[in-house]
């Protein structure tokens, strides 16, 4: 049957290849993660008149220094910066301004509306790595080169959320919480690139301009008006209203908060609110409680199609609700943030958690997330939604959940799997397996010889080998590895980055 994954920009979470250098480095290097605010080091005690839903008593990173080690490892952490450095360069000589450059021909690309996707979206990775000429470089370029109000082509707000608006929030957070050094940063750079975040939302805004509050694929910023994606992207093309899946209703939120803390303008928090409010209140049934049938009219907020998953057009409105918890615990909303992603991964242990046959090397098989859509278990998953391993954990840790806590580590296992299994020893777009408990009735069956031997030989098979500068399986890595403290997911780490 043919798969739904949604158009290609859904897919490309993340372009550039520097995010993957700067979850490494994140990883190798920090000893801790920053001040006392952090949510990694916050512990137990509930706050003194404080919100009603009690304050988990979990640390959720490990405690590196009670242990009397730290998590760094110098050597590998300057390999890593080498790496980014020398990336930064060929770009910043070759594509300066272009949203992406080709890493073979040299020649540039333009992705993201032309607004110099990879500086914007590598700002945090420079900060984060000590990169001060390059951040410098960044930073003033970000100010003074680009043009937020017009736009090469139709904008698609999610991707421009994440990518843009979420770096240039998150670089302020980083000069304000001393990550730049202060001295590098005056008062003015840091408010210009605030008010560069204002703009960029401001623009976005009209998007959210729909009956039901739920944003629209696509914005034209000459008409400043919600419109429908191309239209031979469209997922559903003899349906006349706009579609979208959960993921981009609910992926606006933390940066929304965060900006409305950032500005003291709590419009756009609540704007972000309204606009995931038809998933997490959802009024439409739902057979399995907490996973959202999609895509979803913006019309009428009632889903058109009945597909579940946790990967493309998905992934991040799970992801968010967690974080919103973690994030925002005095929000009135913050219980009901959790609540949601405990019954959305309850019901993924009972309904898309799939054991795959055992084989020589893996005899207790691995878990992997299926999909399912109008009645079939799809035996089929997405690199993308390896990030879901890392999220299980977070949140588990930081609830007390042993069950979820197990369930992430298995997720980040079977990730692995398909990291190891390759020659490059990295992993591919998407994979397949045989369900242990009906592998006859499994959606998916190998398609030919090549195929067949993979399942024999590694327990899965590969249906799509491209690698697409997938940040997933190694963020997964990270929370595994700050959580539990094992070496083991540091090591797989620099595997893949090797
Ligand atoms: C800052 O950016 C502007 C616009 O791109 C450019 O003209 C100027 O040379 C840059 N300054 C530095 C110090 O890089
Ligand atoms: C935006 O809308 C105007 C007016 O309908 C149209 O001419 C233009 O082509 C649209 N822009 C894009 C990028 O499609
Ligand atoms: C916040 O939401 C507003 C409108 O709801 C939108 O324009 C903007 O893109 C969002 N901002 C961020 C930083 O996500
Ligand atoms: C909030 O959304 C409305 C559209 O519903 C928009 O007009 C307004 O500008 C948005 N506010 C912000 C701060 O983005
Ligand atoms: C396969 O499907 C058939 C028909 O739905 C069912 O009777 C049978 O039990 C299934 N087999 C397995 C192993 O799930």
């Amino acid at each position: 049957m043919a798969r739904i994954r949604g158009p290609i920009s859904y897919k490309l979470r993340v372009v550039a290849i520097a995010l993957v250098a700067a979850i490494f480095i994140l990883y190798i290097t920090l000893p801790d993660f920053g001040d006392g605010d952090s949510i990694f080091n916050k512990n137990a005690s509930p706050k003194k008149g404080g919100s009603k839903i009690p304050w988990p008593r979990n640390q959720v990173q490990f405690p590196f220094e009670r242990n009397g080690r730290i998590a760094g490892d110098k050597k590998k952490a300057e390999e890593v910066k080498a790496a980014m450095k020398r990336t930064f360069w060929k770009y910043r000589l070759g594509a300066w301004g272009a949203d992406e450059i080709r890493p073979i021909s040299g020649q540039t690309r333009t992705t993201r509306n032309g607004w110099a996707a990879t500086i914007v979206d590598t700002l945090t990775t420079t900060a984060i790595m000590g990169l001060e000429e390059e951040f410098l470089l960044e930073l003033n370029f970000t100010i003074h080169g680009i043009d937020f109000s017009n736009a090469i082509d139709l904008v698609d707000p999610f991707e421009t959320t994440i990518r843009y608006l979420g770096a240039l929030v998150s670089t302020v957070e980083l000069i304000d919480a001393g990550v730049v050094p202060k001295a590098l940063v005056s008062k003015l750079d840091r408010g210009a690139v605030l008010s560069q975040a204002v703009l960029l939302a401001s623009k976005l805004a009209p998007g959210f301009n729909s009956p039901t509050g739920m944003i629209w694929p696509r914005i034209n910023f000459t008409t400043n008006e919600g419109c429908r994606e191309d239209l031979d992207q469209r997922p559903i093309p003899e349906l006349d209203h706009a579609t979208i899946g959960p993921a981009r209703a609910g992926s606006n939120w933390l940066e929304n908060k965060t900006l409305s803390k950032l500005t003291g303008n709590g419009e756009y928090e609540r704007n972000a609110t309204r606009s995931w409010k038809p998933l997490v209140w959802n009024k439409y049934v739902e057979e399995w409680p907490g996973l959202i049938d999609s895509p979803i009219d913006i019309m009428t907020g009632a889903p058109v199609d009945q597909h579940r998953s946790w990967g493309a057009g998905h992934d991040s409105y799970y992801e968010y609700l967690i974080k919103a918890h973690i994030l925002a615990p005095n929000d009135p909303n913050s219980g009901k943030y959790r609540d949601r992603w405990v019954q959305a991964v309850e019901s993924t242990m009972v309904n898309l958690m799939s054991w795959s046959t055992p084989g020589v090397g893996h005899e207790k098989g691995k878990l992997f997330l299926a999909q399912w859509r109008n009645g079939w278990l799809l035996n089929e998953m997405g690199h993308l939604a390896c990030f879901a391993g890392g999220n299980f954990l977070l949140g588990g840790k930081y609830l007390g959940r042993k069950d979820i806590i197990q369930f992430g580590l298995d997720v980040i296992d079977a990730c692995h799997e398909t990291y190891v299994g390759s020659s490059t020893r990295i992993g591919p777009e998407y994979f397949s397996w045989m369900p242990a408990n009906s592998a006859p009735n499994a959606t998916y069956q190998p398609q030919h010889d090549g195929q067949r031997e993979q399942l024999e030989n590694l327990g899965y098979w590969i249906t799509d080998a491209r690698w697409m500068l997938r940040p997933e399986t190694v963020e997964s890595y990270f929370y595994a590895y700050r959580i539990t403290g094992s070496k083991m997911y540091q090591d797989w780490a620099y595997d893949a980055f090797k």
